[in-house]
């Protein structure tokens, strides 16, 4: 683990060396970079440079930046942000509380020629819903680093996880147990709101695997039900292509050997895709039972 409390902190991705100025002396836990912004960066880089192929990289479709939007959450210094920038992300918004931007606007114009532009910053409080609002919402991925700390703050950042990450998005969150009881409160929300998936510490970067930094992957449980399920009437009725619709299309799938993948990502109509062929038709449950914590027994797949 490379992390030192020195003023200045350097992070190589991808062959780039980015350097972030901290301030910790500041009351603002902000101005300080955290290990678990190093650690989630690294994750990212050792999974997307890896030699391996996508048969045996278990991460190369979450970490499939290609075109996709972010917004990180309590970013600070803005670590994981720029460095998950330079791994492919296509845009990526910066935010934080107000007394946080000139230590991540200072830091983004320092590393404004590696990154080859000025990211976008917003000053966004979790408790503001025109602030986020603001922002155009939904991402592709939420990036959020050590943000798990005050146990006030626990059920405002899970919503604006919630409202910011797309259906079929990722919120990939670097943890540390800072309070016992924002821990506790964090995981038992959470879990009402997304599938959590714990990165094993052996994935983690070999010289950047902090002990007490994981990594978390959490995607909305409602669709993740309507996944699982479509993947199990796919591999009963041994058809080739699958349609996942609600009121637009959240996935097409294929199998081939037994094993799922997705082929082709959200679609905002079914038309254009709803063509000859085994199809199944997926009734979702509407936003109000999905806030409610309907686990989506209410599915229903209509095979034509
Ligand atoms: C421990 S720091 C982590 C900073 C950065 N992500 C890192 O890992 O280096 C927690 C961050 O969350 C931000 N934060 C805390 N409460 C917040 C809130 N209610 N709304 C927005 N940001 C908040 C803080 O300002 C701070 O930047």
């Amino acid at each position: 683990m490379r992390f030192t409390d020195s003023p200045v902190i350097d992070l190589t991705v991808n062959g780039a060396k980015l350097s972030f100025h901290q301030d910790n002396g500041s009351m603002h836990v902000g101005t300080t970079v955290w290990p678990c912004s190093l650690v989630l960066v690294k994750f990212a880089e050792r999974w997307l440079t890896s030699t391996s192929t996508t048969t045996d990289n278990p991460y190369a479709t979450l970490l499939d930046f290609h075109n996709k939007r972010a917004v990180e959450l309590g970013t600070g210094c803005g670590v994981a942000a720029m460095g998950l920038y330079l791994l492919g992300l296509k845009e990526v918004v910066l935010t934080d509380i107000a007394p946080v931007m000139p230590a991540l606007k200072h830091n983004l114009k320092r590393n404004k020629p590696v990154l080859g532009k000025m990211l976008k910053t917003a000053q966004l409080h979790w408790t503001n819903s025109d602030q986020i609002k603001a922002l155009k919402p939904p991402f592709d991925f939420v990036i959020a680093a050590d943000v798990v700390y005050i146990e006030e703050s626990v059920g405002p950042l899970l919503a604006a996880m919630e409202a910011m990450v797309s259906d079929t998005g990722v919120v990939l969150l670097g943890y540390q147990v800072r309070s016992p009881e924002a821990h506790l409160l964090f995981w038992e929300q959470c879990n009402r709101i997304f599938d959590v998936e714990k990165v094993p510490h052996e994935h983690l970067h070999l010289e950047y695997a902090y002990e007490e930094s994981d990594v978390y992957v959490l995607r909305k449980n409602f669709y993740t039900d309507v996944l699982l399920l479509l993947r199990k009437v796919q591999i009963e009725r041994k058809c080739g292509l699958v349609y996942c619709a609600g009121n637009k299309i959240w996935e097409v799938g294929n199998i081939v050997n037994g094993s799922y993948s997705c082929i082709k990502g959200k679609k905002e109509t079914v038309s254009d895709l709803w063509g000859e062929g085994e199809s199944c038709n997926i009734d979702v449950p509407d936003a109000q039972d999905r806030n409610a914590g309907s686990q989506c027994n209410n599915i229903e797949i209509i095979c034509n």
